[in-house]
């Protein structure tokens, strides 16, 4: 019989959302005629950008004739797209990146969760907690953790903490390690590193020689100066950063996938015996066995986000998201609840009432007034007593969900 890869036992039942989901169900099943909102995973709810739609159904046209056919693309994704994302995303802000440092995926969750391949597995993880799942379990999954504690954490892993109480600004690390994972802004609690703290890493992984590994997949919902956009704004972080990007929450594409990911050249890693190689060349490697490019008909779609109206429609649809966080965010400050995040970000991370358990939470406001959200225990221990929702809703059911949560939620 074939063994099994024991790293996957150490992980929990299911995936966060799996979860969530799997207690939606039941739940739906025994009260078939609760109406049900929404508001946990970061899923988008308005259509794509026109501009998107039509250059992909000009796409489609093109998959039907012979002369303009396309078969297999660059695993990197094709220069069209490559081009508009260094012109609009990087030169614009005055960073420098080459065509063949980044690489064009189905989507930024991919990427996180597959780069620590090019890694050792005995490089040593910073996660902040509480953190998106995929950084940590897919670390888990490669064997770069112990077990899982009673205290929620996996041995071998360095948690970086985030609450109100340190404004979820994590300190560096007391004991040296290889890889940290940042995300800004912040998936779950929606709150921002400054350009200061954000050097403040960069100082980091430059002493130690470690690598930062960067998710901008929430960049377009920054509204205030002092965000950047991107980590290599901050000096010297092409020498010892990965960004992940993503057209799922900028531009709506959470069905249609598209992301890439930026691999600066000169980043590099030792091996076994000493030697010095690039990560880029590691990925390369990796993208072009493992991967078949994303489609052309997606890239184009993805293209045209780059376009004079492809940019007005995106600008509008953040906005329409920004709004519901704007109703979500002062609703539950009328109720006198303490909430977070919100104003560079879809997500709300809001405190418990009495300190409340965040699955209890969880259940109090499906039960009580049909509302799904994200127990903050989800995303790790110190998200335990706060809980997410995300603006990524419409319109209709953000306004029904607060009213529902300012007037029929009792605590
Ligand atoms: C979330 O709800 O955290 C997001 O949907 C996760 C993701 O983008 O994969």
């Amino acid at each position: 019989m074939a063994y099994i890869n024991d790293n996957y036992l150490k992980l929990p039942g299911s995936y966060l959302f799996r979860e969530v989901a799997r207690r939606v169900a039941a739940f739906k099943e025994s009260h078939p005629d609760a109406d049900i909102i929404r508001l946990g995973i970061g899923d988008v709810t308005q259509p794509l950008p026109q501009a998107s739609i039509d250059a992909m159904h000009k796409a489609v046209d093109e998959m039907a004739h012979q002369e303009t056919f396309r078969g297999y693309g660059p695993e990197q994704g094709y220069d069209f797209l490559i081009e508009k994302i260094i012109e609009n995303t990087y030169k614009k802000h005055g960073i420098d990146i080459a065509k063949n440092e980044i690489f064009v995926s189905d989507g930024a969750k991919s990427d996180c969760g597959n780069i620590q391949e090019i890694f050792g597995v005995n490089n040593t993880i910073a996660i902040t907690d509480p953190v998106y799942p995929v950084y940590l379990d897919t670390n888990v999954m490669a064997g770069r953790t112990g077990t899982l504690g009673a205290d929620g954490h996996f041995a071998g892993v360095t948690y970086l903490n985030c609450n109100a109480e340190n404004d979820f600004t994590p300190a560096l690390p007391e004991k040296r390690v290889d890889m940290i994972y940042l995300c800004c802004p912040n998936n779950p609690t929606g709150t921002t590193l400054s350009r200061k703290e954000l050097k403040k890493w960069v100082d980091y992984a430059k002493e130690n020689e470690s690598i930062l590994l960067f998710d901008a997949a929430y960049d377009a919902y920054i509204t205030e100066a002092d965000v950047p956009h991107s980590i290599y704004e901050i000096e010297g972080a092409k020498d010892v950063a990965i960004e992940f990007r993503s057209f799922s929450k900028t531009a709506g594409f959470t069905g249609t996938r598209c992301g890439y990911t930026v691999v600066p050249k000169g980043l590099r890693g030792h091996a076994a015996d000493g030697s010095l190689h690039d990560f880029n060349s590691l990925w390369n490697r990796r993208h072009t066995t493992k991967f078949n490019g994303t489609a052309y008909i997606v890239q184009r779609g993805a293209e045209a986000v780059f376009s004079e109206e492809g940019q007005q429609q995106v600008r509008a649809l953040v906005s329409y998201y920004m709004e519901n966080a704007r109703i979500i965010r002062e609703g539950l400050q009328s109720k006198g609840m303490q909430v977070y995040g919100g104003i560079n970000a879809p997500y709300i991370w809001l405190k418990t009432p009495d300190n409340m358990p965040s699955w209890d939470f969880f259940d109090k406001l499906l039960h009580e007034v049909n509302i799904v959200g994200t127990p903050g225990a989800g995303f790790g221990p110190c998200g335990e007593g706060y809980f997410r929702l995300t603006a990524f809703g419409d319109r209709e059911n953000t306004l029904r969900a607060i009213d529902r949560i300012k007037n029929k939620l009792h605590f």
